[in-house]
């Protein structure tokens, strides 16, 4: 098989280890596991790899951000959890790194309780999916995937 066009990471933050049980009226049933083997799979089809993590640590996340381009990240999917409402310093790693980074929810922050409707990531990012529920990643990594092909080859290419 030929080499991966990008390489991509993909985040998810506090609590979504939980998907499947947590709240399947607003998350859905469909586990973690099965949403990273979805991306996997829609990866390969793009000619792109996934590398999808979870944490429930704020500096975690960071850590991750921070050490990406030295890794050969491309770009990014990041779902922060209740991060996204409160994380000033997953905003600064976004913003330190500065590789495109695609917001991911698999509800829809604004259409829930007001202190949702402020992310603290979304100036960092170059666009977000959100209410699809898990497919919200497959169509961030889509958005990605295009956005990084519309990149300079320097810049964009691994
Ligand atoms: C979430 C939305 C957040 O408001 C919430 O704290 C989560 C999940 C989502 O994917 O819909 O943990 O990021």
């Amino acid at each position: 098989m030929s080499a991966a066009r990008f390489a991509i990471l993909c985040i998810s933050g506090p609590n979504l280890q939980l998907l499947g049980s947590r709240e399947p009226e607003i998350y859905g049933k469909v586990t973690l596991a099965e949403i990273h083997a979805r991306l996997d799979a829609r990866a390969k089809a793009l000619g792109v790899s996934v590398d999808a993590r979870q944490t429930n640590h704020e500096g975690t996340i960071v850590d991750w951000i921070g050490d990406a381009p030295k890794a050969g990240v491309a770009g990014l999917l990041l779902n922060p959890g209740a991060y996204t409402h409160t994380s000033l310093a997953i905003y600064d790693a976004l913003r330190s790194v500065g590789l495109p980074c695609v917001e991911v929810h698999l509800s829809n922050p604004d259409a829930r309780e007001a202190f949702r409707r402020r992310s603290r990531v979304a100036r960092a990012c170059i666009g977000r999916v959100a209410g699809f529920g898990a497919d919200s990643y497959e169509l961030a990594l889509d958005g990605l995937v295009k956005a990084l092909s519309a990149l300079p080859r320097q810049a964009g290419r691994a």
